[in-house]
């Protein structure tokens, strides 16, 4: 096993290298039986470098972006430090003890048994107080890192921008309460929440159905959305950048899916971001001669099935990137295709849960689509925003998340499927075949 490591070691990147190169030492390690070969393995090599292994990635706590994550994992470095001298001292005693007394002839084995004593009060009172010291150490670190974190500072209190996050089932809703849209009300979007950059952010969490939990790890978290009940957190991202989110508190079947993103933007941007959003849907004017004119053109969707990975390395390695060119329309637009798009939107019975503020749609129990074109990801930040991804989740909803209420539906509701006579949900209420998906696909990202 360790040569296939080896030869994967050379040639994946750093911090899975790192990853791999100590569980090798790991495995030796448990192979081995001397002392001294778990001191040189485990201590001096394994360790800090599975430690390496661990602390990189998309939702990696190490790599912060803004001071509320930087105070968290300072008290996380601080509890690791204490607890790990504590850790060294108690087991170097054990180990000391181990080696210098152990039994090493028979004759050891029927020695008499060494005298007694009744405690040592020095070193009694000596460890008490150095465990009381040991706990002040992590203890006051904590304190203040509840207080920071819990909300926005005092002096910076002016300049936070605020936003409600909501929880559902199995996705997010965010309403930014100082943006007010005439006729309207407020501003919100769904899955990716687009925030100033360099300025405090205080978040409300609320939630309609269960409770969920907010987590941004590079930004700060995590915090729980309670049922009728207010809670807070604030972040803040250093400079401009783009940042997964996670539910972290289980809430049904899709919870381990229920993602979302974070892009933070320079002051001007996020101006001309909020602009945009308030605006209504972006209409593309039909063409008179309204026959699509490719149909089956532009991509060929195969269904890549159950468990799939949702979205491509291109995407993974420049999200941000790939945010911005999102923001404006597509090049190969077929205005025939999408005019046919917005009327399965209608016919398909998608107005009914969601809205696309200036066409026809008018749901409120599903995420707002007024410019899901502009957005990176789709399913609760699941898939990339791309053709293929969106059609698998027009075709196959289930496939990608189990339980979801576009396929059960929502209370009295039905969704893709609707219960029979004995309650089972196994009669076809919505059927969208790959033509009318392609269409709604074309139709959908034209709303950026
Ligand atoms: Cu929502 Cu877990």
């Amino acid at each position: 096993m360790a040569g296939g490591i080896q030869t994967l070691c050379a040639i994946v990147p750093t911090p899975a290298q790192a990853f791999l190169t100590g569980l090798m030492s790991l495995s030796s390690f448990i192979r081995s039986t001397s002392l001294r070969g778990l001191a040189n393995r485990l201590c001096l090599s394994a360790l800090p470098l599975l430690l390496v292994g661990w602390v990189s990635g998309p939702q990696s706590t190490f790599e912060t972006a803004g001071p509320v994550a930087r105070s968290q994992t300072g008290l996380f470095y601080v509890t690791l430090w204490v607890t790990m001298i504590i850790f060294v001292l108690v087991a170097g005693v054990l180990a000391y003890a181990t080696i210098k007394f152990k039994a090493r002839n028979p004759d050891d084995e029927h020695a008499p048994v060494p005298p007694q004593g009744h405690g040592n009060p020095l070193v009694e009172l000596g460890l008490i107080a150095a465990s009381i010291f040991a706990l002040v150490i992590i203890a006051v670190p904590t304190i203040r890192g509840i207080w920071y974190t819990y909300d926005v500072p005092e002096a910076e209190k002016a300049n936070a921008y605020e936003v409600t996050a909501i929880g559902y089932q199995w996705w997010f809703k965010f309403e930014y309460p100082s943006e007010q849209i005439d006729n309207v009300g407020t501003l919100v979007n769904a899955n990716e929440l687009v925030i100033p950059a360099g300025r405090p952010v205080r978040i409300n969490l609320r939630t309609t159905d269960v409770i969920h939990s907010f987590w941004v790890p590079k930004l700060a978290g995590k915090v729980d959305m309670m049922p009728n009940r207010g809670n807070h957190l604030w972040l803040q991202a250093d400079e401009p950048g783009y940042f997964w989110g996670q539910c972290a508190e289980y809430c049904g079947e899709s919870h381990a899916v229920m993602r979302f993103r974070v892009i933070a933007l320079n002051e001007a941007d996020f101006a001309a971001w909020l602009a945009d959003q308030k605006k209504p849907a972006r209409t593309v004017e039909a063409p008179a001669d309204d026959a699509p004119k490719a149909q089956l053109a532009g991509y060929t969707f195969v269904n890549p099935g159950r468990n799939a990975p949702g979205w491509t390395k291109e995407f993974d390695d420049a999200p941000f990137d790939h945010w911005v060119q999102k923001q404006f329309p597509d090049k190969d637009e077929d205005p025939a295709l999408i005019a046919a798009g917005r009327k399965l939107f209608q016919e398909k019975n998608c107005i009914t849960c969601h809205t696309v503020r200036g066409h026809e749609g008018g749901g409120l129990t599903a995420p707002d689509l007024t410019h899901i074109g502009s957005r990176t990801t789709i399913a609760g930040g699941l898939l990339e925003n791309s053709p293929e991804n969106l059609h698998r989740w027009l075709r196959f909803p289930d496939e990608v998340k189990p339980g979801n209420k576009m396929w059960v539906g929502i209370g009295a509701m039905a969704g893709y499927m609707k219960a029979d006579a004995n309650g089972a949900l196994t009669v076809k209420n919505i059927e969208v075949n790959d033509d009318e998906a392609r269409a709604l696909v074309a139709y959908l990202h034209s709303l950026k």
